[in-house]
């Protein structure tokens, strides 16, 4: 059963100019560097980014991109750091929920975004636009908008959460 993104790959024209881009710009947390990639995290997300000589030339003319999620309170401040750096807009946001669309420096497209897919529901219910059909509810993720955690309250922080919770218990031999 798939439980989520494992990794983000994207192919990158120029290996220093993007490290630079998604460490300062993004605030990716960068884990290793090679002089043909890297791998950062983006809260728990493991990008890496790869040199090919392949790759779009320019952004593609289709929709499709990646979201990464930012606190509401840290929008702007995020915001205007990535159009501080120079990243291109390819979208105004015209739907719920704050969000900057940008292009990284390949081309990638690449958006920020302020609330999930619970939240986006719940506007739709409001306000639904031609033929949408809502199938289930979508959990808070936690990471935006909603409770820290799915179905309720955010639980304390674990001193050391590789710890087991429970000492293991003992065989009888
Ligand atoms: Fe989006």
């Amino acid at each position: 059963m798939i439980q989520g993104i494992n990794h983000l790959t994207l192919a990158v024209r120029d290996v220093g100019e993007s490290f630079a881009f998604y460490r300062d710009a993004l605030g990716f947390r960068p884990v290793a560097k090679w002089p043909k990639g890297a791998y950062f995290l983006a809260g728990d997300l493991w990008v890496a980014l790869v040199l090919d000589p392949e790759v779009r030339a320019g952004a593609l003319p289709e929709y499709t991109h990646v979201a990464f999620t930012v606190a509401p309170e840290d929008f702007e401040a995020a915001a205007e750091r990535i159009r501080a750096a120079g990243a291109a807009v390819w979208q105004e946001n015209r739907s719920e929920g704050d969000s900057l669309y940008f292009l990284d420096p390949t081309g990638h497209k690449l958006e920020i975004h302020a609330t999930d897919l619970a939240e986006r529901i719940r506007s739709a219910r409001e306000n639904p636009w031609v033929g949408l059909e809502i199938l289930q509810d979508a959990p808070a993720s936690g990471r935006a908008s909603g409770p820290a955690r799915k179905g309720g309250h955010p639980k304390p922080a674990r001193k050391n959460p590789r710890a087991p919770r429970r000492p293991p218990k003992r065989r009888k031999k």
